[in-house]
């Protein structure tokens, strides 16, 4: 019997394209850049299972072309790139990476969070432009993390991650939800629920933003959100960029409506080079390297791998995000 055909659509870890190759026919695109959308259709026609990135979109109109497709398995937690609901119609598994990437993203967001407070990367510039001429006593302030009050909006895995660590920096941890967590888990993290976006957004010294990207959530921080914060406010997101209005952020850091702001994330990635947002100072733009660390993005594709080896035998991937495809 010849066997199920593959395809993955970045080099990933080694570790995972092994176990990829020893139970399918596996292509790898080799780019560095993702395949075009037409190379994806064209790969998808043929294919069993696709092991995908956030970059690839996985449409209505890729789905209805793949007549064999089981199993898309994402290597990421979100999977805002892929028309789940279509899957589902098709009788495709979707997997995703959730929990192993967990901590390294919450650290990732700690450290924009104290970069940004900081003024670390505008520092690193001042030195490297000859601009540090001797102890200066007014020059290069930032705003305290300590015993600072930090908002978090959507307490989700990454966003507790940021509570825990916050506590080791005596802050106060305040969050938004649309699902209130239980008594004890919020005992636990030692946080507030704060039951409307508005009172969390004036009372925040530090805002972080930990929601997927759905209708609901696109935009959810803009002009108005902006202009709740205090002058003074650190904007962190490590979420998607499309959660946050990038023009109403760039007002509300050029006019010092709020302090600074570090993001991950763009609503374009990458972010444009002409981008109004890259001639501010008062921002860190990453480009999407929150959960970049060796061991936590070979565990993503070790991950991303088993749950394309599930589908690919017909069994629900162990993280699954339509397990109901099945039943199609
Ligand atoms: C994800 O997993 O969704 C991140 O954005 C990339 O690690």
């Amino acid at each position: 019997m010849s066997k199920q055909k593959v395809f993955v659509s970045r080099i990933i870890a080694r570790e995972a394209l092994d176990k990829i190759a020893g139970a399918a026919e596996m292509e790898v695109w080799q780019e560095g850049l993702p395949p075009p959308y037409e190379i994806l259709l064209e790969k998808a026609r043929e294919a069993d299972g696709l092991l995908t990135l956030l970059t690839d979109r996985m449409d209505a109109n890729l789905m209805s072309n793949s007549p064999n497709l089981k199993v898309i398995s994402n290597m990421a937690v979100g999977y805002d790139n892929i028309q789940v609901e279509e899957a589902t119609k098709h009788g495709i598994v979707v997997g995703y990476t959730p929990g192993v990437l967990t901590e390294t993203t919450a650290d990732f967001a700690f450290t924009l969070l104290m970069a940004a407070a900081r003024r670390v990367v505008e520092a690193d510039g001042y030195t490297r432009q000859g601009k540090w001429k001797t102890w200066e006593p007014m020059v290069l302030l930032g705003h305290d993390i300590n015993h600072a009050t930090l908002g978090i909006i959507g307490l989700g895995r990454i966003g507790s991650g940021l509570a825990k660590r916050a506590r080791g920096f005596d802050m106060k941890v305040i969050y938004y939800d649309s699902v209130r967590q239980s008594r004890e888990e919020e005992t636990g993290l030692d946080i507030e629920y704060v039951p409307e976006l508005p009172a969390l957004l004036s009372r925040s010294d530090f805002i972080s933003v930990h929601v997927p990207l759905t209708p609901e959530t696109s935009h959810l921080i803009g002009a108005d959100e902006f202009a709740k914060m205090k002058p003074t406010a650190v904007f962190i997101n490590t979420s998607r960029g499309p959660v946050v209005d990038q023009q109403a952020l760039y007002e509300a850091l050029k006019t010092g409506e709020i302090f600074a702001a570090a993001i991950d994330v763009t609503e374009t990635e990458p972010i444009p080079p002409d981008d109004p947002l890259l001639t501010l100072s008062n921002i860190i733009i990453a480009p999407h390297i929150a959960s970049a660390s060796f061991p936590t993005r070979t565990k993503m594709a070790l991950m991303a791998a088993e749950n394309l080896l599930s589908g690919l035998r017909g069994e629900p991937p162990p993280n699954c995000v339509n397990p109901e495809a099945l039943k199609k």
